[in-house]
C-alpha cells in the first residue's frame, strides 16, 4: 500500500511511479474521512510518500502517521521524500514519529523535483523544473528496484541537516497567517480551491474563497490558480504544479 501527501502533484506522481498492483491512498482523505486503519497483505510493502516542508514533513503527514493503524503482516516500511534540494533531515522527523507508533522504518529515500514554494525567492525558471523533472525519473526507477528489493537504506543524517529541521521547522511550521490570501478580479468563484485544500482551509462566502486563520499548511495548491494571490508576493509569478496533473484537478483561471 502506498500513501502520499501532494500539495502540487510531485508526490502524487512519485507515488504512482512505484505503484505496482497496491492501493494508492491519499493520507488528506484518510484524516478528513478519520479512516487512517489499514489491513495490508501478508509480505506487501508500506510507502509514504510526500514533500519535504521547512526541512520537515508536513504537519498532515505528521497527524496521518500519529492516527495510523496497520493490520497484518507488512513486510517493509519506507519513505520517500519529494523535494526542491534542501532535504535536511526530514527522514529523521518521519522515522521519530513512525517510531512513538511502534513502527519500523526501513529506508529512507529523496527525489529532487521543482520547488513548488513560490511564495519565497524568485520565479521559478521553466526549463529548470523541466530538466528536473527528466532527472527525476531514473531515481524513481531505482527506487522501484529498491523497494522491490525491501532493501534497508537509511541515509546518515548530518549535524548540520539536523540542525536546519530541528531549529527551521518550528519557527516556519507555526507561523502561517492567512490573512495575507485574496483574489483578485479574475476570481470566478468556481470553489475549485476550496474542494482541493487538503486541510478544509477554504471556505466560499458570497460566491468568494475566505481563508481560515491560522490553518493553512501552505501546500501551494490553491496558489496553482493564478487569481489567487498571497500579499504581493505570487504576484505575475508563475504557478506551479506537476505537468502531468490530470486536467480535472485544473483550475479555469490556471495560465
Ligand atoms: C511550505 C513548503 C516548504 C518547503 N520547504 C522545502 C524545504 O525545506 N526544502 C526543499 O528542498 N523543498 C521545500 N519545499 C519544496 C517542496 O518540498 C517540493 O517542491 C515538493 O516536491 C512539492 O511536492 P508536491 O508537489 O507533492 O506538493 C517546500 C514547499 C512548501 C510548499
Amino acid at each position: 500500500m502506498i500513501f502520499y501527501f501532494s500539495g502540487t502533484g510531485n508526490s502524487l506522481h512519485v507515488a504512482e511511479s512505484l505503484q505496482e498492483n497496491e492501493p494508492i491512498v491519499d493520507m488528506a482523505e484518510a484524516l478528513r474521512r478519520k479512516k487512517c486503519g489499514f489491513r495490508i497483505k501478508e509480505g506487501e510493502a508500506v510507502g509514504l510518500v510526500c514533500p519535504v516542508y521547512y526541512s520537515g514533513i508536513p504537519k498532515l503527514v505528521l497527524e496521518f502517521i500519529r492516527h495510523l493503524r496497520l493490520k497484518e503482516d507488512y513486510s517493509y516500511i519506507y519513505l520517500v521524500l519529494t523535494h526542491g534540494g534542501g532535504p535536511g533531515a526530514a527522514g529523521a522527523m518521519a522515522e521519530r514519529e513512525l517510531k512513538k507508533r511502534g513502527y519500523h522504518l526501513d529506508a529512507v529515500y529523496d527525489v529532487k523535483m521543482p520547488s513548488n514554494y513560490i511564495i519565497m525567492g524568485k520565479d521559478k525558471d521553466r526549463e529548470e523544473e523541466d530538466r528536473r523533472i527528466r532527472d527525476a525519473e531514473p531515481v524513481i526507477g531505482d527506487i522501484r528496484k529498491a523497494v522491490r528489493e525491501r532493501r534497508q537504506s537509511f541515509p546518515h543524517f548530518g549535524m548540520i541537516s539536523r540542525m536546519m529541521t530541528w531549529s527551521m521547522y518550528p519557527l516556519c511550521d507555526r507561523y502561517m497567517p492567512t490573512k495575507k490570501f485574496y483574489t483578485d478580479d479574475r476570481c470566478i468563484g468556481c470553489g475549485v480551491c476550496a474542494s482541493r485544500c487538503p486541510v478544509d482551509c477554504i471556505s466560499m462566502e458570497d460566491g468568494r474563497p475566505v481563508w481560515k486563520k491560522n490553518h493553512c499548511i501552505r501546500c501551494m495548491s490553491c496558489m496553482r490558480c493564478n487569481a489567487i494571490q498571497y500579499g504581493d508576493r505570487i504576484k505575475n509569478k508563475r504557478r506551479y504544479r506537476y505537468h502531468k496533473v490530470e486536467s480535472s484537478e485544473s483550475f479555469p483561471v490556471h495560465d
